[in-house]
């Protein structure tokens, strides 16, 4: 079977089964918007070393597979439950997949990504849904610049998570990364206009105040047109842009 047989069947039937026949609801995996976006940036990078973190019930890395299908890439996958907590379903549901070129690294990435970084291992995509509080996805983006090519494109899960998304305001201050992509939760109108006026309404207020005062006031979202009040991101790719060049005293608002 391919990785679109596996991950057709399984999302048809919202099943899956581990390698004793027993049978779970699938939950907490990335949906077709999703994979389609990891897929489209997979086929713009064409990766010959992708990273995981957070596999589960290895929806996201049969999405990740069938993109890198009949290319000789390396997929290395980093998950710390994938026996205790998911039944080792993602690593049987990839193996029925007649997947190859799999690194497993059965534990957390706080201790998976420096071991590869010792190795000297080099990645040109990655995709972060592991542990989502903000240090944690902030120590895996540590490793992931250093492990990096100039050209890696990074995606991230939950973008809309707070944590997440005060991380990523954070990370596109790095002169050496780039916004390339967003995959939104669809806005209505109403909502649009509202996320504007109130924008509008806080530049507005902030000119009052001296700039001393102005940035502690008001948080940087509030002030710049392109970072929207209310960030609709479900997913977001970053690109590296070039080498890390920022002194050892580096710092940008964010
Ligand atoms: C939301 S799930 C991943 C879903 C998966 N990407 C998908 O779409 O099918 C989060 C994953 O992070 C893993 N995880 C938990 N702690 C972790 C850690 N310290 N390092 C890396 N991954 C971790 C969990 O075992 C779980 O598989």
């Amino acid at each position: 079977m391919s990785a679109s047989a596996v991950l057709q069947q399984v999302l048809e039937s919202g099943k899956v089964q581990d390698r004793q026949g027993r049978s779970y609801a699938l939950h907490s995996h990335i949906d077709a918007a999703k994979g389609a976006f990891l897929q489209h940036w997979i086929a713009r990078v064409q990766p010959a070393a992708a990273l995981e973190i957070g596999c589960a019930f290895g929806i996201s890395s049969l999405y990740i597979q069938e993109a890198l299908e009949g290319k000789l890439a390396i997929h290395t996958i980093i998950d710390p439950q994938q026996e205790s907590e998911w039944h080792g379903v993602g690593r049987y549901l990839l193996e029925s997949a007649g997947c190859q070129r799999l690194v497993w690294m059965e534990e957390g990435s706080e201790t998976a990504l420096p071991a590869l970084l010792k190795q000297e291992a080099r990645f040109d995509f990655a995709f972060i849904d592991g542990w989502h509080t903000f240090d944690h996805v902030l120590l895996d983006f540590f490793y992931i610049n250093r492990m990096c090519k100039t050209g890696a494109v990074v995606v991230f899960d939950d973008a809309d998570f707070p944590a997440v998304r005060s991380l990523l305001a954070y990370l596109e201050q790095y002169p050496h990364w780039e916004r390339v992509d967003v995959l939104e939760w669809p806005l209505s109108r109403q909502r649009k206009l509202y996320a504007r006026t109130m924008q509008r309404i806080a530049r507005l207020l902030s000119a009052c105040f001296p700039r001393e005062y102005r940035d502690h006031i008001f948080h940087q979202h509030a002030l710049r047109p392109d970072k929207p009040l209310r960030d609709p991101a479900r997913m977001v790719a970053l690109r590296k842009t070039g080498e890390d060049e920022r002194s050892w005293d580096w710092w940008a608002p964010f």
